[in-house]
């Protein structure tokens, strides 16, 4: 699976976002270690607190499905700048996955760039005592 049919995927996601309050539209694919890739996309609520990223719902699908080993997923969203994950977003993916995650993030042309978890979410909590 390349970065660029993983995008692919995400912008498709975009289709399915359930928006009527933000009408910001938010697709996520994230690749499995078996190969299969979990879609999500956000899905709101008009008690807005509950409103669920698309990155979560892929990740929530995924863990449901008995996967917990991630490859990257990537994000896509309405924005011209690239559509990052929201800090949220950032501390879910870091209870499955490593700083060297590839977090592939879209814009609005299609043109998308990788980042890491790690620099993404640096000095992430984790529960030592
Ligand atoms: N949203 C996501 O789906 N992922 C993020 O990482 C940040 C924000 C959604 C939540 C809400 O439905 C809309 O984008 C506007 O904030």
């Amino acid at each position: 699976m390349t970065d660029q049919q993983l995008i692919d995927l995400a912008i498709e996601m975009k289709s399915r976002a359930y928006v009527p309050y933000s009408n910001f539209h938010v697709g996520a694919a994230l690749l499995c270690e078996d190969g299969t890739v979990s879609l999500g996309c956000n899905v709101e609520n008009s008690a807005y607190g509950v409103c669920i990223c698309g990155e979560q719902t892929a990740v929530v699908k995924a863990v449901s499905e008995g996967k917990r080993s991630f490859k990257a997923i990537a994000v896509a969203g309405d924005s011209d700048g690239y559509c990052l994950p929201c800090g949220a977003c950032r501390q879910v993916l870091s209870e499955f996955v490593g700083p060297d995650f590839p977090v592939i993030c879209a814009n609005n042309a299609g043109a998308f760039h990788r980042f890491t978890l790690g620099e993404l979410l640096a000095h992430s909590f984790r529960l030592e005592r």
